[in-house]
């Protein structure tokens, strides 16, 4: 794989042990899937973890990394997945959805939600009881939401294809939680898809944050005070992350950084400072970097409305 001049330029200052993580790079990632307690029982759970010799992953007890080299797409033939017993998604995705702490009866947004990975755990996570709004822009990826929320079972969404951007004004403080997993330039997926190179340029991360901000602003706007938003996407980019949180940090006084404590997963704080801004706060976002945890690369906050 050869990956961008530039790209290395701005990445072997800020991704600790640069050489190990490039090297990575050519790795194919190891299989995780979710079991979905909305469907299985603790037998069929018993009997997921048997047949398809899952490892626990500490975080949350329905996630597992299959110990074998199976691919995506002959778990994805099985019987237990057409039926949603279990959901393929990769460790780093599940976090997001487990950081926003989502509880019964809560009203949640999930801004940019389709396939809906995080929707439909979301939805296990609050025991398919309150609401939540899974919303995107594109149509076919909504086909996607319906096809796996159905599957999942979950009743307790609502799917809605407006622009994220407007949900600020139309919902303005409705939501006990909301989830902005931005549309982002995926460079922390490169190892599953090398073709996110192919447009990779940094007009396109300066193109992407500037959507990240508009979105961030109309996810904050929607959050009740008391209420939590996370900010996650699936890249390296500061620009696209620590950057947008300064943005929103500097716009609004009443949101504040919350600390973020994953057990099991080896994460990174977030960076304080690259071109544009400085803040010493920003240490509370956290990177999950492929080589140190078998995963894609993400970046996660949680921003507390006060
Ligand atoms: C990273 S993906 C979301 C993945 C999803 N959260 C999951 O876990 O399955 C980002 C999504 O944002 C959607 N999107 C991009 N721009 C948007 C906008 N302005 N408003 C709403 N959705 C948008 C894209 O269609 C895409 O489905």
């Amino acid at each position: 794989m050869k990956l961008p001049e530039k790209f290395i330029f701005r990445y072997e200052k800020i991704i600790p042990d640069f050489p190990h993580f490039l090297e990575f790079l050519e790795r194919r990632l190891r299989i995780y899937i979710r079991i979905n307690p909305l469907k299985a029982n603790e037998q069929d759970r018993e009997e997921i973890i048997r047949k398809y010799d899952c490892e626990p992953i500490p975080f949350y007890p329905y996630a597992f990394k299959l110990k074998s080299e199976r691919d995506e797409v002959s778990i994805g033939n099985t019987l237990e997945h057409f039926l949603g017993y279990i959901y393929v998604q990769d460790m780093a995705s599940m976090i997001p959805p487990i950081v926003l702490e989502p509880k019964k009866y809560e009203k949640v947004l999930d801004l940019t939600a389709a396939p809906g990975s995080k929707t439909t755990l979301i939805s296990a996570l609050m025991e398919n009881t309150g609401l939540i709004v899974a919303n995107d822009i594109n149509i076919d990826r909504l086909k996607a939401l319906t096809g796996n929320i159905d599957r999942m079972g979950s009743l307790n969404v609502v799917i809605t294809n407006l622009h994220g951007e407007r949900f600020g004004n139309l919902f303005y403080e409705y939501f006990d939680k909301v989830l902005l997993d931005a549309p982002c330039s995926s460079e922390g997926t490169i190892n599953k898809n090398y073709e996110v190179l192919n447009h990779w340029s940094e007009f396109y991360i300066n193109k992407m944050a500037k959507i990240q901000k508009n979105l961030i602003i109309s996810a904050f706007k929607s959050l009740k005070k008391g209420g939590t938003l996370v900010y996650s996407t699936c890249t390296f980019a500061p620009e696209e992350n620590e950057g947008v949180i300064n943005f929103l940090l500097n716009k609004y006084e009443n949101a504040i950084l919350e600390e973020i404590n994953i057990p099991g997963i080896k994460i990174c704080e977030g960076i304080t400072k690259w071109e544009g801004f400085e803040n010493e706060e920003l240490k509370k976002c956290v990177r999950i970097y492929p080589h140190y945890n078998e995963c894609e690369g993400f970046f996660v906050c949680k921003i507390k409305k006060i």
